[in-house]
C-alpha cells in the first residue's frame, strides 16, 4: 500500500515534469523609458510585489533615469503593470504582446530540419554531431578537445581550428555563457565554418593563428531553454538552499568575485555562486585557458543583446591600463561590422558602456595577462531581444565575422 502511494507520487511528479515545459501565453515584455527617479522607484515597487524577468539591464538594481529598462511580465500581472506604467506616466513600449508568439516566431515557421544548419538555431544534440563530423572531415584543421563535463555530465567541447602541429599564437572564443542568448552559439558555429571555408582573408588566419572555440559554454542551461524554459539564463547547478537553481557563469570568475553587479542570493539571476569557480563549467574553461595562457593572445566572449563591443574593466569604472589600444581596436572592429549592413554598435569599457559586473570572464582573462579581451553583445537592440528571429542569423553572423577577423588580424600583427 505504501508502495502504491509512492508509485502514484512518482508517476504524478514524472507526469508534471513532462508537462512542465513553461509556456508564455499572454506574457508581455515592456520597455520602460525611465525619465525620473520616481519612474525607477515605481519599477522597484512592482518588482517587490511580483517577479519581473529583466532582459536589460541584467537586474533592476542597475536602472537609472534616462535609460530604458526591458522586462518580461507574467500574463496574470501584465495588465496591471501596464496600467501602473500609464497611471504614473512612464513612457513605455510593449516589445512583446504575447511572448509565446515571439518564441514561436523566432523559428520563423520554417519546417524543422533533421540536419544541422548554420542559418538555424541548432539543438545541443545537433551541435555535438556537427563537431564530430567536422573533425572527421577536416582532420588536419579541426580537433575536438573535451575540457570536462557540465554539472549534468555533458561533455564541453572546444574546437581547435588551425594547424595542429605548430605552436602558434592562439585566440580563445566562447559562446553561450548565458543560456537564452541563442544567437551567440549560432555565431560560434558560423565562425568555425568561415575559418574552414570562408573567404581567403578569413581562411588565411588559421595559417598563423590557432582558434580555440567553445560553441556552447553553458550546455545544461542551453538544453533547458530548448526543453523547459526558453527564458533560462544561468547554469543548472542546484544551490545549497535547494529552492533555486543556477549560478550566473559570467559572475563566477575569480576577479573581484561577487562584488559590484552580482548577487550572493541563489535565487537572483546574477547569482555569483558559492565561491569563485564554484561552477564546474567555469572551472573547466578557466583551467583550459590557464594551461594555454602562454599562447592565448586574445579572449573573445559572445552574448546578446544590445549591439555593443565591450572591453575591460567591468568590475570597476577605472580605465584599464591598455584602454587606449583596446578602444582603438574596438573602434576599428565596429567600423568593419557596420560597413556591411549599417548595423549600429556602441563600444567602450564594459562598466560604463553597459553596466558594471564583477566576476566576469573578460576581466578575468585580462587579469591573466591576456591583453586583447573583448565581449560582444550581438543583435538586436531589444526589439526581439533574446528571441532574435532565425532569419537574422545569417546577417548577424556575417557582420560579426568581419569584426572578429579585424581583431584577429590586429592580434596577429601586434602580439
Ligand atoms: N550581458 C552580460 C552579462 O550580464 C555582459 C555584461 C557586460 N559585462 C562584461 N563583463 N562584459 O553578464
Ligand atoms: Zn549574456
Amino acid at each position: 500500500k505504501v508502495m502504491n502511494y509512492f508509485l502514484i507520487w512518482v508517476l504524478g511528479s514524472a507526469a508534471s515534469a513532462v508537462l512542465a515545459k513553461q509556456t508564455f501565453h499572454g506574457d508581455k515584455v515592456f520597455r520602460a523609458k525611465l525619465q525620473t527617479e520616481g519612474h525607477v522607484a515605481l519599477i522597484h515597487k512592482i518588482k517587490e510585489a511580483i517577479k519581473l524577468d529583466f532582459w536589460h539591464p541584467d537586474t533592476a538594481d542597475r536602472m537609472v533615469p534616462h535609460t530604458e529598462a526591458d522586462f518580461h511580465v507574467h500574463s496574470d500581472q501584465a495588465d496591471s503593470v501596464q496600467i501602473l506604467l500609464q497611471q504614473n506616466s512612464v513612457p513605455y513600449e510593449v516589445l512583446f504582446h504575447d511572448l509565446q508568439e515571439g518564441i514561436e516566431a523566432q523559428l520563423n515557421n520554417t519546417k524543422k530540419s533533421k540536419r544541422h544548419s548554420y542559418t538555424k538555431y541548432n539543438t545541443w544534440e545537433k551541435i555535438v554531431e556537427w563537431t564530430s563530423k567536422l573533425t572527421k572531415k577536416y582532420p588536419n584543421l579541426v580537433q575536438r578537445i573535451d575540457i570536462g563535463k557540465s554539472v549534468e555530465g555533458r561533455p564541453m567541447y572546444v574546437l581547435q581550428v588551425g594547424n595542429p602541429d605548430s605552436a602558434t599564437k592562439a585566440i580563445f572564443m566562447d559562446c553561450g555563457i548565458h543560456a537564452r542568448e541563442w544567437i551567440s552559439p549560432a555565431f560560434c558555429q558560423w565562425f568555425v565554418k568561415e575559418l574552414i571555408k570562408g573567404k581567403n582573408n578569413i581562411r588565411e588566419l588559421v595559417k598563423s593563428l590557432t582558434f580555440y572555440i567553445l560553441p556552447v559554454f553553458n550546455i545544461d542551461g542551453y538544453v533547458w531553454t530548448w526543453t523547459e524554459d526558453r527564458m533560462w539564463r544561468k547554469n543548472r547547478s542546484p544551490s545549497e538552499d535547494a529552492k533555486c537553481v543556477g549560478t550566473d557563469l559570467n559572475r563566477n570568475f575569480n576577479i573581484s568575485w561577487c562584488d559590484i553587479g552580482s548577487s550572493d542570493e541563489p535565487c537572483s539571476e546574477i547569482y555569483c555562486g558559492a565561491a569563485a569557480e564554484s561552477e564546474i563549467e567555469t572551472k573547466n574553461v578557466a583551467s583550459f585557458i590557464r594551461s594555454h595562457v602562454d599562447s592565448i593572445k586574445a579572449y573573445i566572449s559572445f552574448h546578446s543583446f544590445s549591439q555593443m563591443l565591450l572591453f575591460p574593466f567591468s568590475y570597476t569604472y577605472e580605465l584599464a591600463p591598455d584602454h587606449k589600444e583596446l578602444d582603438e581596436i574596438a573602434k576599428g572592429a565596429v567600423a568593419e561590422l557596420q560597413g556591411l549592413y549599417g548595423t549600429s554598435y556602441t563600444y567602450g569599457p564594459s562598466a560604463s558602456t553597459i553596466y558594471p559586473t564583477a566576476g566576469s570572464s573578460d576581466d578575468w582573462a585580462y587579469s591573466l595577462g591576456i591583453k586583447y579581451s573583448f565581449t560582444f553583445e550581438l543583435r538586436d537592440e531589444g526589439k526581439k531581444g533574446f528571441l532574435l528571429p532565425q532569419s537574422q542569423i545569417k546577417a548577424t553572423c556575417q557582420e560579426t565575422t568581419l569584426a572578429v577577423a579585424y581583431i584577429a588580424k590586429y592580434v596577429l600583427d601586434h602580439s
